[in-house]
């Protein structure tokens, strides 16, 4: 079972198991929020190990009769709510999704599987329960004390704190990933990267909070899903795993390259897209940086990041510019009200 299966990161995680794994059959359990997209899953939609379930993290009579249907014997566990500024203006989706919805999961696993040989419950979270580094901090690795500052990354540690919880007390068979802000396709585009390239398609201005010196670490998400991959079957129970790429960037530099990128790409002349670049107001309590330290799973699980960020960015540029039709499905109805009350 694939929790959060419709949704960006979810849906590259299904991908890659529906196809690697022709003997496993893949169940992608998500609610279909706004984040939520089948589209986003056409490719393999008819494949003969999967199955699509509509049903939400929280609810204990759906989630229990698809453990019993489907003799569910590990759960990928990636349903969300996932954004910063929408934790900010509504915390509790947060709390009710990220920490009661995996307190449900945790507590039917435990008590529908009669023993726990071969069982596997993993919980994808992220580098933002360990707070905010200064220029100078050492990068988060998977001893850094949580300090999550934002409801979004409150939530997500206090998940984390819950399946550990799980482990310790009841011996649950547990897996932890803490991974750094990821980019690719199928992202929805209130993320920084699908929406400034929305933006500049559609000559619109590229908002950037404060000073645009904040700075994240960017992660390609085809090798956020490969880890995930490794930590399924190799990972340790009980152990936690940071994802990184080792790929820090201030935002404004990444905005200004996607700029210049896509001044190429759409035939504008050198230095047009930077003029839509717009300072705004500071997004409350932003964390200035992050950065992992992913030496443990490099070394332990043989895992690094396949591709350059230069590279990765192009690639999703172009699909971004390729699936025009996708971003406008997406970004019709729900998106706009969300974008004008944000942005206003
Ligand atoms: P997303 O917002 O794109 O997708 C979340 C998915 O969960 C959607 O398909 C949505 O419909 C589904 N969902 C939400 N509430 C649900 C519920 N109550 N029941 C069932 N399904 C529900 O998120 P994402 O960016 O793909 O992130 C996936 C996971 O990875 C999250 O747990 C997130 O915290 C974590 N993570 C994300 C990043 C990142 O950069 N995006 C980095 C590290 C970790
Ligand atoms: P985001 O993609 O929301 O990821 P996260 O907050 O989880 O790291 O934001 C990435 C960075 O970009 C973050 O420092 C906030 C900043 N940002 C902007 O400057 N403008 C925007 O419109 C958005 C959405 C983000």
């Amino acid at each position: 079972m694939i929790t959060g299966g419709a949704g960006f990161i979810g849906s590259h995680v299904v991908r890659l198991f529906v196809t690697k794994y022709p003997s496993y059959r893949i169940i992608n359990v998500d609610a279909l929020t706004y984040a939520g997209n089948l589209e986003n899953l056409r490719d393999i939609e008819n494949a003969s190990n999967y199955v699509f379930e509509n049903a939400d993290i929280k609810n204990e009579a759906q989630i229990s009769k698809i453990m019993e249907e489907y003799h569910i014997d590990g759960i990928i566990h990636l349903a969300a709510e996932s954004h910063v500024d929408r934790s900010i203006s509504g915390p509790m989706e947060f709390a009710l999704t990220n920490v009661v919805g995996t307190l449900n999961l945790l507590n039917i696993a435990k008590n529908h599987w009669e023993n726990f040989e071969g069982k596997t419950f993993y919980h994808i979270s992220t580098d933002e329960v360990y707070g905010s580094l200064s220029m100078d901090d050492p990068m988060f690795s998977e001893t850094t004390p949580y300090d999550p500052r934002s409801p979004y990354s409150a939530s997500k540690a206090s998940s984390d704190h819950f399946v550990r919880a799980y482990f310790h007390t009841y011996g649950l068979p547990v897996k932890i990933s803490n991974c750094s802000n990821n980019y690719g396709s199928h992202q929805f585009p209130e993320k920084l990267i699908p929406l400034v390239i929305n933006n500049i398609v559609n000559n619109k201005d590229l908002p950037i909070y404060g000073k645009g010196d904040n700075i994240r670490d960017w992660l390609w998400v085809e090798d956020h899903a490969k880890a995930i991959d490794v930590i399924f079957h190799k990972g340790e129970n009980g152990e936690t795993y940071n994802i990184g790429g080792l790929n820090e960037w201030t935002n404004l530099q990444l905005v200004e390259t996607m700029c210049d990128i896509l001044d190429e790409k759409l035939n504008r002349e050198k230095g047009t897209n930077r003029k839509l670049i717009t300072f705004v107001k500071d997004r409350l309590g932003h964390d200035k940086r992050y950065a992992i330290d992913a030496t443990k799973i490099e070394k332990d699980l043989n895992w690094k990041p396949s591709i350059e960020f230069e590279e990765g960015l192009e690639k999703t540029i172009d699909w971004y510019l390729q699936n025009q039709e996708w971003v406008k499905n997406v970004t019709s109805g729900e998106y706009q009200k969300y974008y004008d009350e944000h942005y206003r």
